[in-house]
């Protein structure tokens, strides 16, 4: 029978939860006593404060990321017939959100380091597409796409930029945060991520106020008059209690980030003293400030590796071993292994360790010490 040395899990919401409980369990029994639950002062204070987060002049909430992102080509009037080029290698929502508002996703491969768009492939793909109305990078794991050169060439097409910075609340491209930069900025509270609700949750940012005023009335099937609608919208409203926890939790937000980020050093400096045949994430001299809502090593023989992490009591998480173009729901595109030969790679190699704010120097040096087992 193996002994389990020591159970680091990939993610344990319960200590954190401890750490606010009493606050939050105040701001719910508010909000259940007050019997105001949709929308209301607790989604509009935590909407002030997300834009002033984001340093964007607005943000409007909604129900969960992927209807952030929904909404945001909605506002930008993407529709069928129309491309939009984005990674191959993001959670299914990204691809998803363009699909549902009768687009079609098209790809352009990614970079090895950063896990996120390649703009010289983009430029490539860009050129090949004139029917490409809008570009979605990814800001994939914490870390800012390349935005300078994205923005270019969406100026030089006269196209929008939607950043999907799902992962990325609080991160930085050249000292500009997440969200601030494209048109639109679409984030997700799911309960993972740095900022994550009791549920689902996600909000939009822009600093375009007829944007703003637009994405507004579509998260309440396009109605800025009650019962009049000016636009086919949905129904993607923030709850009133999401909102309320995540105002509680907001204060902590760059206290948990810097906890990751220094775990994310830590591992960086155990990892590279080992000999062994893994590459741990480098943040890129223009991610200011990256966020490490995950920390994902490259590593061969990844899935072994990943059984053996399992068997010591360690969590990880493959993010994503499938990428989006090889998709079956995404078959009808044509696509083929070896059509996008880095995000394929690094499906095979990819694995995301431990890396929240509440783990200890010993469960680093653990998931170390078991990694290195595994090559030894
Ligand atoms: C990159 C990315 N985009 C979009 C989403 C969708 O967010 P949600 O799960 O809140 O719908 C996620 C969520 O995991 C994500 O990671």
């Amino acid at each position: 029978m193996t002994v389990i040395a020591r159970k680091v899990p990939l993610l344990d919401l319960q200590v954190q939860h401890r750490q606010i409980r009493d606050a939050v369990l105040k701001e719910v029994i508010r909000v259940v006593d007050s019997q105001k639950f949709i929308l209301g002062e607790d989604v509009k204070k935590l909407e002030e404060e997300i834009a002033a987060y984001c340093s964007c002049k607005y943000a409007v909430g909604c129900a969960n990321g992927s209807d952030a992102l929904v909404l945001a080509l909605m506002a930008l009037d993407i529709r069928p017939g129309d491309e939009v080029l984005t990674t191959p290698y993001s959670f299914f929502a990204t691809a998803g959100a363009i699909s549902r508002v009768g687009a079609t996703p098209v790809f352009a491969d990614v970079d090895e380091q950063t896990f996120n768009i390649d703009v010289d492939r983009m430029k490539q793909v860009l050129a090949a597409h004139p029917h490409v109305r809008a570009i979605l990078p990814v800001h994939l794991f914490g870390g800012c796409a390349d935005m300078d050169p994205i923005v270019a060439m969406a100026h030089e097409r006269g196209i929008p930029v939607v950043e999907d910075a799902a992962q990325a609340i609080g991160s930085e491209y050249k000292g500009r945060r997440a969200g601030s930069i494209g048109q639109i900025g679409c984030f997700s509270f799911f309960p993972s991520k740095n900022l994550g609700g009791y549920g689902d949750g996600g909000i939009v940012t822009t600093n375009d106020a007829a944007l703003a005023e637009r994405l507004s009335a579509l998260r309440t099937h396009g109605s800025k008059k009650k019962y009049f609608h000016e636009w086919i919208g949905f129904n993607s409203r923030l709850d009133a209690l999401q909102a309320a926890v995540l105002r509680v939790k907001l204060p902590h937000l760059d206290s948990w980030s810097q906890g990751r980020q220094k775990n994310a050093d830590r591992y960086r400096a155990r990892l590279a003293s080992l000999s062994i045949p893994v590459t741990a994430a480098k943040a890129a001299s223009y991610q200011t400030r990256h966020i490490y809502n995950q920390f994902v090593i490259r590593a061969e023989r990844r899935d072994a590796l990943q059984a053996h992490l399992k068997d010591q009591g360690v969590g990880s998480e493959v993010y994503y071993p499938q990428p989006l173009h090889l998709q079956p729901c995404y078959a009808f595109l044509g696509h083929r292994a070896g059509d996008f030969p880095v995000s394929e790679k690094l499906a095979a190699e990819s694995l995301a360790l431990p890396v929240h704010s509440d783990l200890a120097r010993e469960d680093i040096d653990y998931v170390c010490q078991t990694i290195q087992g595994f090559y030894a």
